[in-house]
């Protein structure tokens, strides 16, 4: 795994802006790290660069399994946080969200890795200091893999 760094919620949200800003309908996104880690900062950043009205307040949804957000590439956002198993992902047709030509970003993916595609962007944050976070990149597959190499290109 390679990494970059941030030192502050608003970096965090320029990282996520800028890989938000090359993505395209199809592209998932697996995010970890534990609780306040930034995961959701980087969705804000990420949504920003898709194109969603910024006017759009992008938290992780709690009495639904995803958040949308239309923009240049409809933004989905799921946290697996609060799913309490499997099962009830497929109940509620998380696979049809797979083949779709939106973009979809999982919180706590680690909780139903199965759930998600072979060939997916994964990225876990680990908090440095109150300030100060890393985060770790893989691309599996060749999409995802290009996705990962222009991510760890410096961020001003
Ligand atoms: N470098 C940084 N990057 C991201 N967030 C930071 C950074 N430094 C401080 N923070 C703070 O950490 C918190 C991150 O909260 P956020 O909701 O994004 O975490 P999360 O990983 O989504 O947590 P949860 O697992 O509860 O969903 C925010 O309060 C943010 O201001
Ligand atoms: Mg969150």
């Amino acid at each position: 795994m390679s990494f970059i760094d941030s030192s502050s919620a608003e970096q965090t949200r320029r990282i996520g802006q800028r890989l938000g800003a090359g993505l395209r309908g199809g592209d998932v996104i697996g995010l970890g790290g534990e609780l306040g880690a930034g995961k959701t900062c980087l969705v804000q950043g990420i949504a920003r660069g898709l194109g969603v009205d910024p006017g759009l307040a992008v938290t992780s949804p709690t009495f639904t399994l995803v958040g949308e957000y239309p923009g240049r590439v409809c933004l989905r956002h799921a946290d697996f946080y609060r799913v309490e198993s499997y099962a009830r992902l497929e109940d509620a047709g998380f696979d049809d969200l797979l083949d779709s030509d939106a973009v979809l970003v999982v919180e706590w993916p680690e909780r139903f890795p199965q759930a998600l595609p072979a060939e997916r962007l994964d990225i876990r944050i680990a908090l440095v200091s109150e300030s100060e976070r890393r985060l770790h990149v893989a691309g599996r597959g060749a999409r995802a893999t290009e996705l990962a190499r222009r991510f760890l290109e410096p961020c001003p």
